[in-house]
């Protein structure tokens, strides 16, 4: 998405955007950094070895997911952005649905498994 919004952008509409400091450093290729230009790391990838926590987790990154395009939505008028950004933002939510029943399933049979 940000390629296709950003691939035939002169320099000059991408400072005008406040990309200058994305331009001056990689052109127009795509870098992956937070909303405040801090490159993404493993770091941000966290798994405890325990599949309940690592799938709570995981159902906070897609939340996290799903507000943050809810936002992006918040901040264009294209319409077309507008759609590609829903149906992101939508998937998220599914992602989260999954998650939670899988938590559900593992509750259940740890549960069973310590009743017997
Ligand atoms: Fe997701």
């Amino acid at each position: 998405m940000f390629y296709k919004l950003t691939k035939d952008c002169t320099p000059k509409q991408l400072e005008d955007a406040g990309l200058a400091p994305h331009y001056v450093a990689h052109d127009h290729a795509i870098f992956y950094t937070d909303a405040s230009g801090n490159p993404f790391t493993a770091t941000y990838i966290q798994a405890k070895g325990d599949p309940i926590a690592d799938l709570y987790e995981d159902i906070a990154a897609e939340e996290k997911a799903r507000a943050t395009y809810q936002w992006l939505i918040d901040l264009t008028d294209d319409v077309d952005l507008q759609d590609s950004l829903k149906f992101l933002r939508e998937r998220e939510v599914i992602h989260s649905q999954r998650f939670r029943e899988a938590v559900d399933i593992l509750k259940f049979e740890r549960d069973r498994k310590q009743v017997f």
